[in-house]
Order: C-alpha cells, then sequence, then structure tokens
C-alpha cells in the first residue's frame, strides 16, 4: 500500500507526493464538488470567463475559433464540478458564442450551415472532454478518498505511535525510578550490614595490628615460656629419677646402672664401659642403694675432676662379697691429697669420698681410692659383704641423708 513513501511526510502534504498541481486540483475538486451551487457557480464563472476572453481576442481572431476559449473552460467544470455543470458550461458557451461572436451577432437564430458545423463540434469536443474529465474526476475522487483514507490511518497510527512512545516514556520513567530506589535499597544494606561488619572487622584488625608487637612478645614469651616448661618437666623427671630410680626398687641394681650409665655418657661425653653379670642377682635394697650411689658419686668426680674422656665400671660378685671398681684415665689423685681425704681429721671441704666411706662403713664394707701418680688416673674400689646385716635406725637416717646430700 506504498506505506513508506506516505508515512514518510507529515498526513497533511500527502497529497503533494502524487504531484503538487494534481493534487491541488484534485483537492480542488474535492471541495467544490462537495458542494453543488458552489459547482453550478464556479462553472458560470467558468463560462463567463472563457467568453469575456474570447470577446477580448476578437480583434485578432474574428470569426475564426468562435469556441477556443470555451475547452479549458469545459474541461476545467469537468475536471472540478461535475457533469451537470460541465453540460451548464457547453450550453452557456455554445448560446453565448452564437449571441457575442458568431453573425449575426446578439441573435439566438440558428447559424449558417459552417458556424452549425462549428457547434456542433464543439458540441461533441465538449461531450469527450466532459466524458474524459469525469472519468479522471471520478479517478481522482478515488484517489483522494484513498489518500483520504491512507491519511486517516496514518493518523491513527501517528497516534497509537504517540501513545506507544509516552507508554515508553513512562516505563522507562519508572524503570529509572525503580533503578534509582534498588541502588538506594542496596547502598543502605550495605552500608547498614556489610559497612558495619567490615567497620568492626576493621576495628578489630586496628586492634590487632596495634597489639601485633605485644602479641609477638607475647608468643615468643609463651614459647620460651613452654620450652622452660618442657625442660623443667624433663629435669623434673631425671631429678626425680636420679633421686631414686624406679628402677633401682622395681628391677634391681643391674637395670638401674645400666639406664643411669647410658644417660651419664650422654649427658658428659664419656665412653662407660660398664661390666655386671647378667645374673648379678638382687641384693637388699640398702646394699643396692648404697653401690648405686657409689657409681654415681664416683662418676661425677671422674666428670668433674679427672679430665678423663673414659671410664670403666666393673661389679662382681664373689666370696660372699660384691666388689665395686671404679677406674678412669685422668689426672689422678696426688698422694697427700688422697691421704688428706683418707684422713677424717684433716679431709677436703667435699663431702662425696666421704659419704661414701661412712655409707659402706654402715654396711660392714670398705672404700679404697689408687692412682700411681700425675696422669695414670684413679680406681676407685668398694668392697661390701653381699649380704649386709641390718643397720641400725641411726646409721640408716645419717646413710639416708648422705645419699640426698650426694644426688
Ligand atoms: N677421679 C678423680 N680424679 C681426680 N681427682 C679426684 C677424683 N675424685 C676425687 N678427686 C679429688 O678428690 C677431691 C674430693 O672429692 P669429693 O668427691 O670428696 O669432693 P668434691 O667432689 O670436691 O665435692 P662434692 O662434695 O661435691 O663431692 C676432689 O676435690 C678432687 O680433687
Ligand atoms: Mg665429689
Amino acid at each position: 500500500m506504498g506505506r513508506i513513501n506516505i508515512i514518510c511526510v507529515p498526513p497533511a502534504d500527502v497529497s503533494i507526493c502524487k504531484g503538487a498541481n494534481m493534487g491541488r486540483l484534485a483537492v480542488t475538486s474535492a471541495r467544490i464538488s462537495s458542494n453543488a451551487a458552489a459547482r453550478y457557480s464556479v462553472a458560470l464563472c467558468a463560462v463567463i470567463v472563457a467568453l469575456a476572453a474570447r470577446c477580448a481576442l476578437n480583434p485578432l481572431l474574428g470569426d475564426y475559433l468562435p469556441y477556443v476559449t470555451l475547452y479549458p473552460a469545459v474541461a476545467f467544470a469537468a475536471w472540478c464540478c461535475g457533469i451537470g455543470p460541465s453540460a451548464l458550461v457547453t450550453l452557456l458557451g455554445i448560446v453565448g458564442t452564437r449571441y457575442l461572436l458568431i453573425s449575426p451577432k446578439y441573435s439566438l437564430s440558428l447559424p449558417y450551415a459552417p458556424q452549425g458545423a462549428g457547434m456542433v463540434a464543439f458540441a461533441l469536443g465538449a461531450a469527450a472532454i466532459v466524458a474524459i474529465g469525469d472519468f479522471v474526476r471520478r479517478d481522482s475522487a478515488a484517489l483522494h478518498r484513498a489518500q483520504s483514507d491512507l491519511e486517516e490511518k496514518v493518523q491513527q497510527r501517528t497516534a497509537e505511535l504517540n501513545d506507544a512512545n509516552h507508554n515508553l516514556g513512562e516505563l522507562s520513567a519508572r524503570l529509572l525510578h525503580l533503578q534509582d530506589e534498588e541502588r538506594r535499597r542496596i547502598a543502605r544494606e550495605l552500608h547498614d550490614s556489610v559497612g558495619q561488619t567490615l567497620a568492626a572487622l576493621s576495628m578489630n584488625l586496628a586492634a590487632v595490628g596495634a597489639d601485633i608487637e605485644k602479641l609477638a612478645k607475647t608468643a615468643s614469651i609463651i614459647t620460651d615460656s613452654t620450652a622452660l616448661v618442657n625442660d623443667m618437666s624433663a629435669d623434673i623427671r631425671t631429678i626425680s629419677y636420679l633421686l631414686h630410680p624406679p628402677l633401682l626398687d622395681e628391677a634391681g641394681l643391674s637395670s638401674a646402672l645400666t639406664w643411669y650409665v647410658r644417660g651419664f655418657a650422654e649427658r658428659s661425653k664419656i665412653d662407660i664401659d660398664l661390666q655386671i653379670p647378667q645374673d648379678f642377682g638382687r641384693l637388699s635394697r640398702d646394699l643396692e642403694t648404697a653401690i648405686f650411689r657409689v657409681v654415681q658419686e664416683c662418676l661425677t668426680n671422674i666428670h668433674r675432676h679427672s679430665g678423663s674422656t673414659v671410664a670403666r665400671i666393673v661389679i662382681a660378685h664373689s666370696d660372699g662379697h660384691v666388689h665395686v671398681e671404679v677406674e678412669d684415665k685422668g689426672k689422678g689423685i696426688p698422694q697427700q691429697k688422697r691421704s688428706e681425704i683418707i684422713s677424717s681429721s684433716t679431709g677436703t671441704p667435699g663431702v662425696g669420698i666421704r659419704g661414701m666411706r661412712e655409707r659402706l662403713r654402715q654396711l660392714g664394707g670398705a672404700l679404697d681410692i689408687h692412682s700411681d701418680g700425675e696422669g695414670k688416673g684413679t680406681i676407685v674400689t668398694a668392697r661390701l659383704p653381699a649380704i649386709a646385716p641390718p643397720p641400725p635406725m641411726e646409721a640408716r637416717s645419717a646413710a639416708a641423708g648422705s645419699l640426698e646430700a650426694s644426688a
């Protein structure tokens, strides 16, 4: 239906799309055709103008072509006014021409044959023009109606488009409003929940950051304290075991000495050779304790005084006696000092050797210290009756006190 060519221009100018002149004539014809009086009035004016023009041309044309100006008037009337006014123009044109231009002038009598033939020819030509004009006028009217319908449809569509645009505008505004509301809600949520949480987290981090140095120091102190506690626990365990090895009561002298010598060798880095029979058996509790303390004191003295890197311990059981020998390859003890140690009156400040001697004496045994001189090492020997007599209560208390001091 050629919508593109028509919609591309404003509706009021649709007729122009088919040609300006033709459009104007069609519009004029349509307006005139809508009123019968106007049609006839226009037709009357047209014939008057045509006759006046022909009269004006009379000096030039004379009797020649008396109907020449009526053809345009008939064509105009046929185009714009319809059949009736066209017929009126034709009839008035013939009568007027006869009266004004054809001899004898100012008479309505039938003209002579040549003029009569011209009259008939004009009448036929006018009829043809009227027929063609009516056809064109009807076609133009149909085109005009189609244009009007199209214009109406265009206007209707334009109104619909305007409504749609208006609705789209309202929808866009609504969407923008909702978008703003949603953004405002999300912003409020972020501020009230996440923001507050982050603020709290930030404060926590700031507090942690402020205390990080303190925490590091605290952690270091705790680590050191934990190490101290562990060391203290190990020391307490070791001290407890050293004060009185549980193996000594539970497993006997052999097991207790084996455990103690191994640990002492590890701590002192002294290579110790312990020789004790596997079937050594058990002795009395006081005897096992005395022998254990003698070995303990001798190894301690080797570590503290001899400078020896090796030591040898031999424990044997024969002739109803227990023999204990502790030897080192250290610097030895000079004779004078040995005498001082052995002498009870001029003894050294140390209580180790004196305590051993006293303990052994209480158990019926004896202690001997042998050294060949400077750099020849030291040998400490103890000899105890295998079945020791039960010591008196006082002696047991004294022996116990000596054991604690030596540990
Ligand atoms: N194996 C040894 N090698 C060299 N010198 C020794 C040895 N054993 C003991 N002595 C000497 O004998 C001295 C007396 O030893 P004793 O065990 O009685 O006392 P102490 O070890 O000095 O002190 P503590 O009362 O702590 O035992 C020591 O000061 C040391 O000079
Ligand atoms: Mg000592």
